[in-house]
C-alpha cells in the first residue's frame, strides 16, 4: 500500500485483480467437442459454465486472455437493482410488467450470489448493503419523485431515504433499495471454478475466437485454427465479436469510467452510494488484502475513446473529489473499465439472430453487470436446454421495435461513427517522433506516414498502424492506460497493438523502425 499521498498512481491496477493464487489453465491445443462452447470466462461465462455443469451439460469454456481480466476484474463491485434512476423510463418504454420483470431478474440474480456463496463456501468479502442513488441539484428532485412512484408502483424494497444519507455535502434527493450487496467479484467468480472442473467442465485461457460457423450445431474457429463443435453457442465476450452478426456494433454505445481505491481520514459511510449527477460519482467501502479500510471512488465516465484530454485528469478529478470531502491519505489502486449500453438500456440476451437459434449473445450489461452478468447466465442456462424462463422476452436481443428516444439513439450513434472514420484521417494533428518523452505516445509522421509510437520507460519506441482492425476507424492514443482506444465502438490495443477490448478480433499491425 506504499504509493504516496495525494498522488494517482502512474500506472493502473486494480484492487480485485490483486490477488494470487487464481487458476491458470492452458490454451486449446487442438479440435474439441462439447455440448456448449462458451465464449468469455467473466461473470456471465463463468457462472453459465457453472449452472450448465452442475446439470451435466459438458461445457469447453474459452478466454482470450486469463480468467476474469475483462470488465469483472476493473468493477466497483456492486450487486444492486438500482441502476441509477431508471424504472420510471422503463415502465415508460417497456411497460409496468416488464419494468416489475427487470427488478425481479437483478433480484434474483443477488439471490444467486447470496446463495451459492454460503453453499460453495467462497469467501468473497459479501456483505449485505443498501443502495442510494442521490442527485445534489435542485433541479432533478421531478426525477426523483418519478422515479419513487415507480418503486411504489413495481413493489420495490426501497423508498425516499433523504434522511439516511451519510454524505458529509447536502443531497436534495434520495432513493434507497434495501438489502442489497457488495463483494469481492475475482474471489466469487474464481470460487465456482473448482466445481466447474468437477462436474467436467474445460476452460481454455489464451485461446481467442475468430469465428462461429454454422447454426443448427454451431462450432467456434479459434484464431489457433482450432474448432469446437457443440450444439450451442454462447457468446459472453462482453462485445460479442462476431458482431457483424445482428450488427451488434450498431447497436452498442461503449462508455469508459475510472476508479480509485483510496484510504482517507475521515471513515468511508457504510452503504453504496450512486451520484446521478453529471458527472456521476459512485462510493463503496471495501478492504485492501492487509486489511485496511478503503473507500472506492469510481465516475469521470464518457464515451469510450472521446477523451479530448489527457486521461489522467479523470483520475485527477476523483482524487479531489475525495481529498475535498474525505481527506485522502493513500490512493493504493486506480483501474479503469469500459461498459456497453444498449439503445435502450435493457442488455441483450438470448439468441443473437432471428435464425440461428442456436447461437446466444449476452451484452449490454450498462456498468451493471454483477447482476445483470449472473441475470444472463440463468436465462441462458435455461434458454440452452430449452426451459422456459419469464425473462426471455425482456431481454430478447431480437427486439425491434424502437422506441423514438432508442432510433434517435440508433442514429446519433452511428452517424457518429461515420463522422469519426472521416474526421479521423483528415484532423489529425501529431508530432515528431524524435520528440517523444519515456514513457509518452502519439500519432507521428514516418516517411510522410502517420503513425501510432509509444516510447516506453526503457526509451524503446513500440510502432503500429492507428487504423482499428474493426471497421478502419482511427484509434486515439489513451495516456493514463496506455492503450490505443477507437472511438467508433470501443476496441482497444496495447501499446504494441495485442487487443485488450473487442469487438476486434485482430491486433493493430505492428510497424517496423526502419
Ligand atoms: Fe469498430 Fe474500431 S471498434 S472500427
Amino acid at each position: 500500500m506504499a504509493d504516496s499521498p495525494h498522488h494517482v498512481p502512474r500506472y493502473p491496477k486494480s484492487l480485485w485483480r490483486d490477488i494470487q493464487g487464481l487458476p491458470e489453465f492452458p490454451a486449446l491445443a487442438g479440435d474439441f467437442e462439447a455440448d456448449v462452447t462458451i465464449v468469455g470466462a467473466g461473470t456471465t461465462g463463468l457462472t453459465a459454465a457453472y449452472l450448465l455443469s452442475k446439470q451435466g451439460v459438458k461445457v469447453a469454456l474459452i478466454e482470450a486472455g486469463r480468467i476474469l481480466d475483462g470488465t469483472t476484474g476493473y468493477t466497483t463491485a456492486k450487486i444492486s437493482s438500482q441502476h441509477g434512476v431508471m424504472y420510471d423510463d422503463l415502465i415508460t418504454n417497456f411497460g409496468l410488467e416488464k419494468a416489475r420483470l427487470y427488478y425481479e431478474a437483478n433480484e434474483e440474480a443477488l439471490a444467486f450470489i447470496r446463495n451459492t456463496a454460503e453453499e460453495l463456501n467462497i469467501d468473497c468479502d459479501l456483505t449485505t448493503e443498501n443502495a442510494y442513488a442521490y442527485t445534489t441539484e435542485n433541479k432533478s428532485v421531478s426525477k426523483f419523485e418519478k422515479e419513487l412512484k415507480a418503486y411504489q408502483d413495481i413493489g420495490i424494497n426501497g423508498g425516499e431515504a433523504l434522511n439516511e444519507i451519510e454524505l458529509p455535502y447536502s443531497v436534495e434527493a434520495a432513493l434507497v433499495i434495501r438489502n442489497q450487496a457488495q463483494f469481492h467479484p475475482v474471489k466469487f467468480f474464481a470460487g465456482l471454478v473448482p466445481s466447474i472442473e468437477e462436474n467436467g467442465g474445460r476452460i481454455f485461457e489464451q485461446t481467442r475466437a475468430a469465428k462461429v460457423k454454422g447454426s443448427k450445431n454451431p462450432s467456434i474457429e479459434t484464431t489457433e485454427g482450432h474448432t469446437i463443435n457443440s450444439r450451442h453457442v454462447i457468446v459472453s465476450s462482453h462485445f460479442p465479436f462476431n458482431d457483424e452478426e445482428g450488427l451488434y456494433f450498431s447497436r452498442l454505445h461503449a462508455e469508459r469510467s475510472y476508479t480509485l481505491a483510496v484510504t482517507t481520514e475521515k471513515k468511508p459511510p457504510k452503504g453504496m452510494y450512486l451520484s446521478v449527477d453529471s458527472p456521476g460519482k459512485s462510493l463503496r467501502y471495501a478492504k485492501s488484502s492487509e486489511g485496511d479500510d478503503l473507500m472506492i471512488l469510481g465516475g469521470e465516465g464518457h464515451t469510450a475513446g472521446k477523451n479530448k484530454e489527457n486521461t489522467f485528469n479523470n483520475y485527477e478529478r476523483l482524487r479531489e473529489y475525495g481529498e475535498k470531502h474525505f481527506g485522502i491519505t493513500s490512493i493504493p489502486y486506480r483501474w479503469s473499465a469500459q461498459d456497453l449500453i444498449t439503445l435502450d438500456k435493457v442488455p441483450y440476451i438470448g439468441p443473437a439472430v432471428t435464425g440461428k437459434p442456436n447461437v446466444f449473445v449476452a451484452t449490454g450489461y450498462a456498468k451493471w453487470g454483477m447482476s445483470n452478468g449472473v441475470a444472463a447466465a440463468l436465462l441462458l442456462s435455461d434458454l440452452v436446454q430449452e426451459k422456459n424462463n419469464r425473462f426471455a422476452d425482456l431481454f430478447d436481443p431480437r427486439r425491434t421495435k424502437l422506441k423514438k428516444a432508442d432510433a434517435l439513439s440508433f442514429f446519433k450513434e452511428n452517424m457518429d461513427v461515420g463522422k469519426e472514420m472521416i474526421a479521423g484521417k483528415l484532423h489529425r494533428k501529431d508530432q515528431k517522433l524524435e520528440d517523444l518523452e519515456n514513457d509518452e505516445g502519439a500519432l507521428v509522421t514516418q516517411k510522410g506516414k502517420k503513425i501510432g509510437a509509444y516510447k516506453d520507460e526503457n526509451g524503446h519506441t513500440h510502432m503500429v498502424s492507428t487504423t482499428c482492425t474493426h471497421m478502419g476507424c482511427d484509434v486515439e492514443w489513451n495516456n493514463a492506460e496506455r492503450s490505443w482506444d477507437c472511438p467508433c465502438h470501443g476496441s482497444r490495443f496495447s501499446y504494441d497493438g495485442s487487443i485488450l477490448e473487442g469487438p476486434a478480433v485482430t491486433p493493430l499491425k505492428k510497424l517496423d523502425n526502419n
